[in-house]
């Protein structure tokens, strides 16, 4: 009886200790922070001398275009806290982004959020994803980051608010939603 009544006593306080060390995961990961942020690329694509933005590699006998399977950009925009070209510099956009999908639409990109500023300054960000590029909300993830934003994830959306055609100036407003430590 004594060793019976013992033994459940030992498995409560074994059970109670494997709930303790189970639950600290899931403890710790609502206590990450949540930053939101809306930051503005400023995007070059002409071709011309201060380009950001260009086509590095595509199909042979293919023209290098955004609508054609297979072209792959190279990107370095420069990123601000407001729309204008003078604002604040938050850091830099660099990066890579490939026509992933046959018909021309959908564009596979992997970037880091440079920041340069005095708030993060050294950190970066990583978006990764796959998405139709003429919608008007792109959505890709936050797969991770470093510096401030170690073990980020979230989400983040490209919208461009203003494109200059003669000049393939484009300003994109882009708002980050991540949790991290
Ligand atoms: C961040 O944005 C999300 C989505 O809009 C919102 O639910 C959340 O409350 C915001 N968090 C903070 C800390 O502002
Ligand atoms: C490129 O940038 C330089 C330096 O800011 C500027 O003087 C020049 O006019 C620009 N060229 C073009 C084609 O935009
Ligand atoms: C960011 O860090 C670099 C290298 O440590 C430093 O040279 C620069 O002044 C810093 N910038 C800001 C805005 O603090
Ligand atoms: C991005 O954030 C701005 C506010 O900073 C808001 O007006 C806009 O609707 C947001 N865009 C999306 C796609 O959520």
């Amino acid at each position: 009886m004594e060793t019976k009544t013992n033994f459940s006593l030992v498995f409560l306080v074994v059970s109670g200790i494997f709930m303790v060390i189970f639950s600290v995961p899931a403890k710790a990961d609502d206590e990450r922070k949540e930053t939101n942020m809306t930051v503005y690329f400023h995007d070059y694509s002409s071709g011309g001398p201060n380009s950001t933005d260009l086509p590095v590699l595509g199909f042979p006998g293919k023209l290098w275009t955004f609508t054609q399977f297979g072209t792959l950009y190279v990107v370095d925009d420069l990123v601000t806290e407001g729309p204008e070209l003078t604002s604040e510099t938050v850091g830099r956009g660099q990066g890579t982004y490939v026509i992933a999908s046959l018909d021309g639409l959908n564009a596979y990109v992997s970037f880091s959020l440079v920041f340069t500023n005095v708030a993060y300054n050294g950190s970066t960000i990583q978006i990764l994803g796959n998405s139709d590029q003429f919608k008007a909300v792109r959505e890709y993830s936050v797969a991770s980051g470093t510096g401030e934003f170690r073990y980020a994830t979230g989400y983040v959306t490209f919208e461009t608010i203003f494109l200059d055609q003669s000049t393939s100036y484009s300003i994109l407003r882009v708002n980050v939603s991540a949790r991290h430590y």
